[in-house]
């Protein structure tokens, strides 16, 4: 990702990627102390616009993650959502972008992880960004293992909250996964079923039935799974079955794919080296990735609501 590039909206202003610091003395600095959302943005060639896909849900999402987190803030939903169509607007972006949304616990002085109250410690926002492009994966698949680490846990650290700190996790199994030639992993919860990937939440295919763990697996409450769970269920005229997801379930499933802001629907190709189906990627996987496109390129009249243009 190529985001050192382009401006930056740091606490209310538009600045130059180096003039975009935070203080060591901060608690995001040291401890990762911050929640955040991942969002694109879709070019529409043909109307000349930049769109801001589901914009409120992840508005939404992130005060939820705050709510969780006790951070009392100055930022209101308003005040964001403008920052946001401000930081793409000073980029003069014309293509598909993606950008963070950060808002992170300051300069607490001695309070250490105690100090959340708006009179001990301050708060900032910030966000950055640009194109990511992945179409290797979304047009050949991804090969993943399953991580001998564990998801972390509601009682623990709860992964419904996406925090920074949270991605410690992520990246212990993300590095064992690429360290033994993997593309990215699948990680199991304390129980054994299966949570998320390190940066999406999977759904698999068996005898034509979509199937993807529950909100309460230890997972993101990912906003594109509720999507695509919508999809599936309007064009295929069927529910989508969640709940638990045994380990060997995936090595005899037909299809599986991650799904999520960053990767789209991205299909996994082999899990643990055994082929998923064909070890290819399978017709429901393709048809998701198309209607997700369309809908986020304002081609699904059903969906031009989740569009918040940028221009
Ligand atoms: C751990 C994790 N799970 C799932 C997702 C997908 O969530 P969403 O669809 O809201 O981007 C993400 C990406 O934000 C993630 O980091």
């Amino acid at each position: 990702m190529s985001e050192k590039k382009y401006k930056v909206w740091l606490n209310g202003k538009v600045v130059r990627p180096e003039e975009a610091s935070v203080s060591v003395f901060t608690q995001t600095a040291m401890r990762g102390a911050n929640v955040y959302e991942g969002i694109r943005c879709y070019w529409d060639a043909d109307a000349r616009q930049l769109n801001v896909w589901k914009l409120d849900q992840h508005i939404d999402r992130l005060f939820q993650s705050m709510k969780i987190m006790r951070m009392e803030t100055q930022f209101t939903k308003d005040s964001l959502k403008q920052g946001a169509l401000d930081w793409a607007r000073a980029n003069e972006f014309r293509e598909d972008v993606h950008f963070r949304l950060v808002v992170y616990l300051g300069d607490g002085g001695s309070g250490g992880v105690r100090a959340f109250k708006a009179d001990e410690i301050d708060f900032g926002a910030v966000i950055f960004g640009g194109p990511r492009r992945h179409q290797h994966a979304l047009d050949h698949g991804l090969h993943v293992a399953v991580s001998s680490w564990r998801r972390i846990s509601d009682d623990v650290m709860p992964a419904r909250v996406k925090a920074g700190a949270n991605y410690q996790n992520n990246r212990l199994a993300a590095m064992e996964a690429r360290t033994n030639g993997y593309d990215d992993a699948l990680i199991l919860n304390r129980d054994g079923s299966l949570a998320e990937a390190t940066g999406a939440a999977v759904m698999m295919v068996r005898e034509g039935q979509l199937i993807t763990p529950p909100v309460t697996a230890g997972i993101l409450e990912s906003i594109t799974r509720k999507f695509v769970i919508g999809l599936y269920e309007k064009y295929h005229n069927m529910r989508v079955e969640q709940r638990n997801v045994d380990r060997t379930e995936l090595y005899i499933a037909d299809e599986i794919f991650c799904c999520g802001t960053a990767e789209e629907v991205t299909p996994i190709v082999s899990v643990d080296r055994i082929a998923v189906g064909s070890g290819k990627p399978g017709p429901i996987t393709r048809r998701l990735q198309e209607l997700l496109e369309a809908a986020a390129r304002g081609k699904d009249p059903a969906y031009r609501k989740e569009l918040t243009p940028v221009y």
